[in-house]
């Protein structure tokens, strides 16, 4: 018998029918069209999470940006037109998503967008600022590896925005941040994180990296 197709959004190899559509959504005040595909995160809308963190965020610094997890766009596209001088990196485990984000940018001529594999970004790059909708649900031993990783990377001074679902241990996580476990002790105890915005159910954190001086 054949096996049902159980590919999730954040697989590495969705194996759901890669069905585009066109949908028209705001980004930065922006009314645009955009491509999306069954087989990654909210084909059909922005996120509800994801507007939360956009409508709190002002543009991002010029030079090297990330959204980490990008879907089909919407965080990378946002700061790209938000700032045209800041670098945007955006990265996904699904090759679709970044296939999608790519065209996108494209689309919407923001040269300023570079949509590459996670996988792919060299381990010396480092970032003024991440802005994310982290995976929750890739569960918490691979949550917190992920963002081990990526909060190491950004610069001395720079400082992250994610966007958390109350429900899915937004509180749970910050608390996991600041503690003796968290990121913090792998990159010389100089992460920071606090709550810096709360709407429709969701927490939005910012993560500060010091110099420690
Ligand atoms: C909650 S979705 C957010 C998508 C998009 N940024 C948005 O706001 O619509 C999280 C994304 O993280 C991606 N992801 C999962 N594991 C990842 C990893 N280890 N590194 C980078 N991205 C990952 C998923 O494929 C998914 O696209």
């Amino acid at each position: 018998m054949a096996q049902p197709k159980t590919g999730q959004y954040f697989d590495a190899a969705p194996e759901s029918e890669d069905k585009r559509r066109t949908i028209s959504v705001t980004l930065a005040g922006r009314h645009v069209d955009v491509v999306t595909s069954s087989g990654v995160f909210s084909p059909g809308h922005v996120d509800t999470g994801t507007a939360v963190l956009l409508r709190k965020m002002v543009a991002p610094p010029e030079g090297d940006v990330v959204d980490v997890g990008c879907g089909w766009g919407p965080i990378a596209l946002t700061m790209a037109m938000m700032n045209p001088e800041a670098r945007v990196w955006a990265v996904d485990v699904n090759p679709r998503s970044v296939e999608l984000t790519a065209h996108n940018a494209k689309t919407l001529g923001l040269s300023n967008v570079n949509a590459v594999l996670a996988s792919d970004i060299p381990s010396e790059q480092r970032f003024k600022q991440i802005w994310s909708n982290p995976p929750i649900r890739i569960g918490k031993p691979a949550l917190h590896d992920l963002l081990t990783l990526w909060l190491g990377r950004l610069e001395v001074d720079g400082d992250a925005f994610m966007v958390v679902q109350k429900n899915l241990g937004a509180d749970s996580l910050v608390a996991w941040l600041n503690s003796d476990q968290g990121p913090s002790q792998g990159n010389s105890g100089l992460l920071h994180t606090s709550k810096v915005g709360s709407a429709k159910g969701f927490r939005v954190l910012r993560t500060v990296r010091s110099s420690g001086s």
